[in-house]
C-alpha cells in the first residue's frame, strides 16, 4: 500500500543532511518510496492513504546501537556505594559489578528475563527508537548466554522493533574459570562460537522480512577490553574466530584505561569501538582507517562520575563517524532512555545537535552494519521514522527529561501515537 505522509518537516539524515520543509514521504509497504518537498510530489504517485502531519518534524527511527537491556535484577545498592565514594573497579574486584548481575541472570528463567527486560525496551520505543542492539554478557555460560540472546529475539518478535544481537561472552571472567582467562577465551572460540555463532550471513544485520525467531542467535561478537576484563590479545583471538565464521565484531574499549583495544578492533575491521574515554589520537586515526564507528556512551561516563572525556576533537579531525547510545545496563548506565543520552552527549561531550542526531540515526545504523537498510529517510530504506512535536530538531538533545515524540512509524505502519 502507498501512503503519503505530508506537511511535515523532514530531517532525512542522508549523506547531504537534506531537510525538506514542508516535506513529504511516500512509503510503499515497509519501505520508503519517495521523499522530497511537498510541492515536488510526483504526479504519478497515487497514495491510497494520506497522513497529515501538521508541520511536525520527522526523523529516521532512532537507533540505540549499544545496550545490555536484557538482564535480571538491579544494582541500586552498588550505585549507592559508588555515590559514597567507592570505585566501579573496586566493587567489581570484590565479586560485585557484572558478576552480581550474572548470578541474577543465570537464576532467572527465560520468561522471567523477558518479563523484566520488556519495560526497558518499551521505554526506548516511546522515544521513537525503532532499532536496538542487545548484548548477551550476563550469562557467561553457553546455556545462559543463549537464553539472553533468545530473549532478545523474542523481544523483537513481540514488539515493533528491529533487534541486532551481540554475543558478549568475553564480558567478565565467570567464576568457573577463575584465574583461567585464556581457557575461557579458548572455550568461547572452540565451543560456543561454533555452536551459537555459526550459520551467519557475512553482511551483518538481519534482513528485512526474516522472522526474528528463525534467525541465528548472534548477529555480531563483542568483548570487553580492559585491565579489569580481557587483554587486547585475548579480544583479538576472539575476533579472529568470529571473522572466520563471517560474524562482524565490535568492542568495549578504552572505557577505564587504554590497553590497546581500539587498535586490535581496527585491525579486525570492527563495526564499532564503544566508550573510548581513554582513546588517543593514534586510536582515532586507526578507527578512521578501518571505517569503525566510535560509539560514545555519555550516560556511563556520567553515572561513573568519569573525569576523562573521550577524544571528540581527534575523532572529528580524523573523520571517524560518531554514534551515541544508552549502554542501558544495571551497573554503569541504569538508563533505558535515549533522549537523555543525547542531551548528555551535547552537554558533557560538546557534540552539536547535528552530530547527535546523526549519532542516533545513520551513524548508529553503520555501527550495526545496517546503514544500507535504515538510519536515513531515503528511497529504498526501511520506512521507520519518528514524528516529533518540536520547533526544530535542535530540541532533540536539548530536553534533559521530556519526550516530544508524538508518533512512531515502523515498516510503514503507525505503531505508536502519544499526545504531546
Ligand atoms: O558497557 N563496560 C563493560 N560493560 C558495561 C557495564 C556492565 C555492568 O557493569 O553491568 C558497560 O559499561
Ligand atoms: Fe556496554
Amino acid at each position: 500500500m502507498l501512503t503519503l505522509w505530508r506537511n511535515a518537516r523532514i530531517a532525512t539524515c542522508d549523506d547531504a543532511g537534506r531537510v525538506h520543509s514542508p516535506g513529504a514521504v511516500v512509503t510503499r509497504g515497509p519501505l520508503i518510496e519517495w521523499v522530497g518537498d511537498d510541492a515536488d510530489l510526483p504526479a504519478g504517485l497515487r497514495p491510497e492513504r494520506t497522513v497529515e502531519l501538521a508541520g511536525r518534524w520527522i526523523t529516521p527511527g532512532l537507533i540505540d546501537c549499544h545496550t545490555h537491556l536484557v538482564f535480571a535484577g538491579q544494582r541500586a545498592a552498588e550505585f549507592a556505594r559508588r555515590t559514597a565514594g567507592e570505585s566501579y573497579a573496586g566493587i567489581a574486584s570484590e565479586g560485585g559489578g557484572i558478576l552480581s548481575t550474572v548470578s541474577a541472570t543465570r537464576a532467572a528463567s527465560e520468561d522471567e528475563l523477558l518479563e523484566q527486560s520488556e519495560p526497558r525496551l518499551q521505554s526506548l520505543l516511546q522515544e521513537g527508537v525503532t532499532t536496538v542492539e542487545i548484548k548477551s554478557g550476563y550469562g557467561l555460560d553457553l546455556a545462559s548466554e543463549a537464553k539472553m540472546l533468545r530473549v532478545a529475539r523474542r523481544l523483537e518478535a513481540s514488539n515493533p522493533v528491529t533487534v541486532s544481537t551481540s554475543l558478549l561472552a568475553a564480558h567478565a571472567l565467570p567464576p568457573e574459570f577463575a584465574v583461567r582467562a585464556d581457557d575461557y577465551i579458548d572455550t568461547i572460540i572452540s565451543d560456543w562460537l561454533p555452536k551459537i555463532g555459526a550459520r551467519h550471513r557475512i553482511s551483518g544485520g538481519p534482513l528485512m522480512g526474516d522472522s526474528p525467531l528463525s534467525r541465528p542467535l548472534v548477529d555480531a561478537v563483542d568483548a570487553y577490553c580492559e585491565n579489569i576484563a580481557f587483554s587486547a590479545e585475548q579480544c583479538g583471538r576472539i575476533f579472529a574466530a568470529a571473522r572466520a565464521l563471517g560474524l562482524p565484531v565490535r568492542l568495549h574499549s578504552e572505557q577505564l584505561s587504554n590497553v590497546g583495544g581500539s587498535q586490535v578492533a581496527a585491525r579486525h575491521g570492527a563495526l564499532s569501538c564503544d566508550h573510548l574515554e581513554y582513546a588517543d589520537e593514534a586510536d582515532a586515526a586507526a578507527l578512521a582507517r578501518s571505517g569503525t564507528v566510535a560509539v560514545l556512551l555519555p550516560v556511563a561516563y556520567y553515572a561513573l562520575a568519569e573525569k576523562q572525556l573521550p577524544p571528540v576533537a581527534a575523532l572529528r579531525a580524523n573523520g571517524v563517524p560518531v554514534a551515541i547510545a544508552t549502554d542501558c545496563n544495571p551497573g554503569t548506565s541504569p538508563c533505558a532512555s535515549l533522549l537523555p543520552a543525547m542531551n548528555m552527549a551535547r552537554r558533557l561531550f560538546g557534540l552539536s545537535s547535528e552530530e547527535v542526531l546523526r549519532g542516533v540515526t545513520r551513524n548508529a545504523a553503520r555501527a550495526l552494519g545496517m546503514h544500507a537498510e535504515r538510519g536515513s529517510i531515503e528511497p529504498g530504506r526501511a520506512a521507520d521514522f519518528a514524528v516529533w512535536s518540536v520547533e526544530s530538531p535542535d530540541e532533540l538533545g536539548y530536553w534533559a527529561g521530556f519526550n516530544p515524540c508524538s508518533m512512531v512509524v515502523r515498516a510503514g505502519e503507525i505503531v505508536l501515537e502519544r499526545p504531546v
